[in-house]
């Protein structure tokens, strides 16, 4: 479990990476954050394009970079944010981006004082598709 202090730093870290969203069509930017267990983070933030379902969010673009950089295993927590909304959930699809690397993950939003608030992947996403 992340103390208060961890967590607001992980929001901080996907604050700061959705400052580099590239988010023309929706101007809905979004930073994510992953900590894994090795205390190794690795930030995304959403990229849209043209042909809007070919856009990525946020979250996905974090996995994907940890998991080029070897890391496909013991991720501890995501951390969302948007300067745009609070309370930035990540959607379906992440869920379920997230839920193939872990069964446990801490998920990390902003509450409405930019509070984290703290759930885990199963909150958010029971009954995950698995083969
Ligand atoms: N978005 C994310 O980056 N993460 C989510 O979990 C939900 C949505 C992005 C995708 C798109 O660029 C923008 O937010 C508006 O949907």
């Amino acid at each position: 479990m992340l103390n208060k202090t961890q967590q607001q730093k992980l929001l901080l870290l996907a604050s700061k990476a959705s400052e580099c969203a590239y988010a023309p069509y929706s101007k809905f930017r979004v930073g994510a954050v992953v900590l894994f267990d090795d205390g190794s983070t690795y930030k995304g933030c959403n990229v849209e394009n043209a042909s809007y379902g070919l856009s990525i969010c946020a979250e996905r673009n974090a996995i994907s970079t940890a998991v080029a950089d070897g890391k496909n295993s013991g991720i501890v927590a995501v951390a969302i944010s948007s300067p745009d909304s609070k309370l930035c959930y990540p959607c379906g699809a992440c869920r379920q981006w997230i839920s193939e690397f872990s069964k446990d993950a801490m998920i990390i939003v902003e509450n409405e004082d930019r509070t984290p608030l703290v759930h885990t992947i199963l909150e958010l996403l029971p009954h995950t598709f698995r083969l």
